[in-house]
């Protein structure tokens, strides 16, 4: 029987490729850019496995076009470029990878609450530019952590991360997460809000939840209205759960405090009412961007498309395998 045929949407680690080619007949698309639509559907088409990206929509076109397919292992925590719906009709599993990124995440999140409030970014743009006059007292004061209240929206994995590092800044935290059951555990001294509360009590609200219908423009204007003028937010999340818009008339308007983006309504594009202010820092979607981190994110979809082409339950699955599945046991 021939090798079954794993398609991988963008580059992924020579260690990655070595352990998928031992059972499997790859094809990686190893471009700078994803590839166009079309040269996707035809490259995905003849493959029992898609590795995707957040970038790779996977949707009912894809999947006619792919009638083989019987995983799609997401490189992501998130999976909200997959219609999990259209996906558990075709009988197809989806997984992700949650875990591996956790603490990769937290730290740039730590990082970007750093870069905002002690303006770093800020700092480093005013040296290359020359407009350095030297050490005043008062020159470029940001605002200390100690004795603030940090609000996690979102207290999974990554929300809880944060919140574990927060303690060593004096941060007292708060959180709104209406999944977090009562009973459940939290981080010791945290203290449940409402959403609203949150936004309108927070010296700094981080964003921790996934983009689903509920969530998309959590932060609009009304919630941003909420916020101290001296609170800022920080979003490593998924861009559309912020209104980009709103987030820059009160930036401009000096309506909060400042803000730090790491992801984007419309990736790469950015609102270009947020390119030219100097309160808000703006990062590349590089939350779980370490070597290390993004490895392991690589393999972990790696073992999950092996774990599946072998007959095996997902590591990470995302949905449940759906009966009169194309998961054919002992097939690889
Ligand atoms: C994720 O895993 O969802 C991240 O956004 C990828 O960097």
């Amino acid at each position: 029987m021939s090798a079954p045929r794993v398609f991988v949407a963008r580059a992924i680690p020579a260690r990655v490729r070595d352990l998928l080619r031992s059972a499997c007949d790859l094809d990686v698309h190893d471009g700078p850019d994803d590839l166009p639509r079309p040269m996707l559907l035809a490259r995905v088409a003849p493959a029992d496995a898609l590795i995707s990206v957040l970038t790779t929509r996977v949707d009912p076109e894809l999947l006619d076009a792919a009638p083989r397919l019987r995983v799609v292992a997401n490189i992501a925590v998130g999976y909200d470029n997959i219609d999990l719906a259209a996906a558990a009709a075709r009988g197809l599993v989806v997984t992700n990878t949650p875990d591996v990124l956790t603490e990769s995440v937290a730290d740039f999140t730590v990082g970007l609450i750093f870069a905002m409030t002690r303006r770093i970014a800020e700092g480093d743009r005013l040296v290359r530019a020359g407009g350095w006059r030297g050490w005043a007292l008062d020159f470029m004061l940001g605002s200390g952590l100690r004795g603030k209240q940090l609000g996690i929206v979102g207290l999974g994995r990554i929300g809880r991360a944060v919140s574990a590092r927060a303690g060593v800044f004096g941060l007292e935290i708060v959180f709104a997460d209406a999944a977090v059951g009562v009973g459940e555990t939290v981080p010791a001294g945290a203290r449940r809000l409402s959403l609203d509360e949150l936004f309108a009590s927070a010296d700094i609200v981080s964003i921790h939840v996934p983009l689903t219908d509920a969530t998309r423009h959590l932060v609009n204007a009304r919630r941003i209205g909420l916020m101290k003028p001296s609170a800022y937010l920080v979003n490593t999340a998924r861009g559309p759960v912020v209104d980009e818009a709103a987030l820059a008339d009160a930036l401009r308007a000096g309506r909060i405090a400042g803000a730090a983006l790491d992801v984007y309504e419309r990736e790469p594009v950015v609102h270009p009412g947020l390119l030219g202010l100097e309160n808000v820092v703006l990062a590349p979607h590089l939350g779980s961007a370490t070597t290390e981190t993004r490895t392991a994110m690589a393999e972990l979809a790696a073992r999950n498309v092996l774990a599946v082409l072998r007959g095996d339950p997902p590591l990470t699955g995302v949905s449940p395998v759906p009966s009169g599945s194309r998961h054919a046991p002992g097939s690889a």
